[in-house]
């Protein structure tokens, strides 16, 4: 979603810096973008609707924008529709602040109100303008007092950045509930709402708390509590690898990412187990006695991460007879859930800041529930909210599209869960050993799978211009087909579907035609014959049926039309291998329709706004 960037120099030109870091944003999805820097002694602002390159060529029509402290920011659209004038930065009416804001001032109507009482001139439809006015209105002649004022009068999430006229040489920056950290860099510092707009200057950062406000000066970073008190924080030192972050002589970062797979797998995984064949959560401990309370399990989580959570609950519950409830976190904040202190919630974020996945986590916490999340970023609000983290090891994952991170997720859900059927003796330890042997030969096999990419961009030439697609599958290929088509149509834009194989009766039926493009996952092999079945009435009715099936499996291949063969595995873990040509499948059939793969339209890499 919407990316921030701001950086305070010695003389180094801020504005290229800026743009710089909202190229490494973009992949969060966004419609406009904007910078705002100091020329002759006043604020200059420089957006636009459209791509970043369009704010180049604008950049480049302007004269002295070779000042060294400035902020830019690259808006995905909430209030007011993408346009030139509701880009941010966004500036008082006398000129004396900028702001560019990431979050949502859910007050905004009100105090707009007050200030257009107050003589405030508006020229947004955007929330943030009312932050502008807020700070020209509230100004004491001191910078952080003024800001300090301003937020206190703001409710919901922000994270921002702001300049004052008077004080050139300086940003203040401010969050709540929106992820905003400083970067200490040799030529001056920096704030970013991402990691990775920064990487290229530093790797020394600060992660700001909620309510925390920040001074940077070129040579120096004080920050204040929410009460305005000086405190001393923890320089971190980023460990991710700048070439992690780039693209790697590969077309796009999705296939990037899925080319990783086997490497991420095995660094989530391996150090997690230990030589003597025991689990090592991170130190995170359940005794026996605490599972036994444990009446309920909810996973809680957004988009592919929910997907994940489809596949823990019959894995969990298979396991360990611990009855899963999963729940999308935007419906689960919303309807007064029967959680209390005897649940367990397992949340499960790439981002660690999906503003409906954070809400669930509270809503969830108020209540007494244990919380452990299965989270990418370190620091992120959600793993801090956590009674307990299990990161997944998957580095920066940039494509909107998530693959390595969901399958680092599964393989997590996975150790979670023997680990705690193995506490609760649902499982002996010889059972646990030949399981973990499993989960360890997944990297090489999900290996062999990627070798399939050919093969797979030549069966996506052919399905490129369907216009629907049908994926079906029972139990945990079910699971896999719900993220098998999240993955063709969020990033191929073709009208997709996954529905549970026996459902196909209720309704779905009537939709298949000659020519209509039918999935069908048969790797359960429990329930393949009936799966099959499924298949021959779609194909009675014309559809085109590519298969996905278990190597040796000769059945399926005799009614699909084409069939893509992977290694078999044990029952639980097929979904991490199934899912590898999937993603294959839609990665080739969205390139085929030479489409914007690695930030589809409309979508963000971090949902951060409800
Ligand atoms: C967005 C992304 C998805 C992701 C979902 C949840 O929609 O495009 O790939 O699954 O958010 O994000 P999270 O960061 O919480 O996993």
């Amino acid at each position: 979603m919407c990316g921030i960037i701001g950086f305070t120099g010695d003389n180094v030109p801020a504005v290229p810096i800026l743009v710089d870091g909202l190229k490494k944003l973009e992949y969060r999805g966004y419609d406009s973008a904007g910078v705002a820097y100091f020329k002759d002694n006043k604020i200059e602002i420089t957006k636009s609707k459209g791509r970043l390159t369009v704010l180049e060529d604008l950049l480049k029509t302007k004269k002295g924008t070779d000042g060294t402290v400035g902020i830019g920011h690259t808006r995905w659209a909430t209030h007011g529709e993408p346009s030139d004038i509701n880009s941010h930065p966004h500036i008082s009416n006398s000129g004396l602040f900028a702001v560019v804001h990431n979050g949502i001032i859910e007050n905004y109507a009100t105090l707009k109100e007050e200030l257009k009482e107050k003589g405030c001139n508006f020229l947004s439809d955007t929330d943030t303008e009312v932050i502008a006015h807020l700070l020209e209105t509230s100004y004491d002649g001191d910078f952080i007092s003024t800001v300090k004022k301003a937020a206190s009068r703001l409710e919901g999430s922000y994270a921002l950045g702001i300049l004052c006229k008077e004080n050139p040489g300086q940003i203040v920056c401010v969050r709540r509930s929106s992820p905003l950290i400083i970067g200490v860099g040799t030529d001056g510092n920096y704030i970013a709402s991402d990691i990775t707009a920064i990487l290229t200057h530093t790797r020394k950062i600060y992660q700001l708390d909620d309510g925390e406000m920040a001074l940077l000066t070129p040579k120096k970073v004080t920050i204040f509590d929410e009460d305005g008190k000086e405190i001393a924080k923890k320089v971190e030192k980023v460990t991710w690898d700048v070439a992690a972050a780039e693209k790697g002589g590969y077309e796009h970062f999705m296939i990037k990412e899925i080319m990783e797979q086997p490497h991420v797998l095995a660094e989530t995984i391996s150090p997690r187990i230990a030589s003597d064949g025991s689990i090592n959560l991170d130190g995170i401990d359940f005794t026996k006695e605490q599972l036994k309370k444990v009446n309920r399990i909810y996973i809680l989580a957004c988009g592919s991460a929910y997907h994940v959570g489809v596949v823990g609950k019959y894995v969990i519950e298979k396991l360990t007879s611990i009855p899963v409830e999963i729940d999308l976190a935007s419906e689960f904040r919303y309807r007064n859930p029967l959680v209390d202190s005897n649940s367990m919630v397992i949340i499960i974020s790439q981002s660690g800041e999906t503003a409906d996945t954070l809400a669930a986590l509270r809503e969830a916490k108020t209540k007494g529930a244990r919380i452990i999340s299965i989270v990418n970023t370190v620091g992120s609000s959600i793993a801090r909210e956590s009674d307990d983290v299990l990161y997944t090891w998957a580095g920066p994952e940039i494509s909107v599209a998530t693959t390595k991170a969901y399958s680092t997720q599964l393989s997590l859900v996975y150790l979670f869960a023997i680990y705690v059927a193995n506490k609760l003796n649902k499982i002996g330890d010889a059972e646990v050993k030949k399981l973990l042997s499993e989960l360890n030969a997944l990297p090489d096999k999900i290996s062999e799978i990627l070798k399939l990419a050919p093969q797979i961009e030549t069966l996506a030439n052919r399905y490129a211009y369907l216009e629907h697609a049908y994926f079906i599958g029972r139990n945990l290929d079910y699971a896999v087909a719900l993220e098998a088509s999240l993955k063709l149509k969020e990033i191929s834009y073709i009208h997709s579907e996954a529905y549970a194989a026996g459902e196909l009766k209720h309704g779905t039926i009537s939709l298949i035609e000659k020519g209509t493009f039918v999935v069908g996952l048969c790797c359960c092999e429990r329930l393949v014959d009936k799966t099959v079945s499924n298949i021959r009435e779609v194909k009675a009715r014309g559809a085109e049926v590519l298969a996905l099936a278990v190597e040796g499996n000769d059945a399926v291949a005799k009614e699909a039309d084409r069939t893509l063969y992977i290694p078999s595995t044990h029952e639980i873990f097929m979904p991490s291998l199934e899912v590898v040509p999937m993603q294959l499948l839609g990665y080739y059939i969205a390139k085929a329709r030479n489409c914007d793969i690695d930030k589809p339209r409309n979508l963000a890499k971090s949902v951060t706004v409800e």
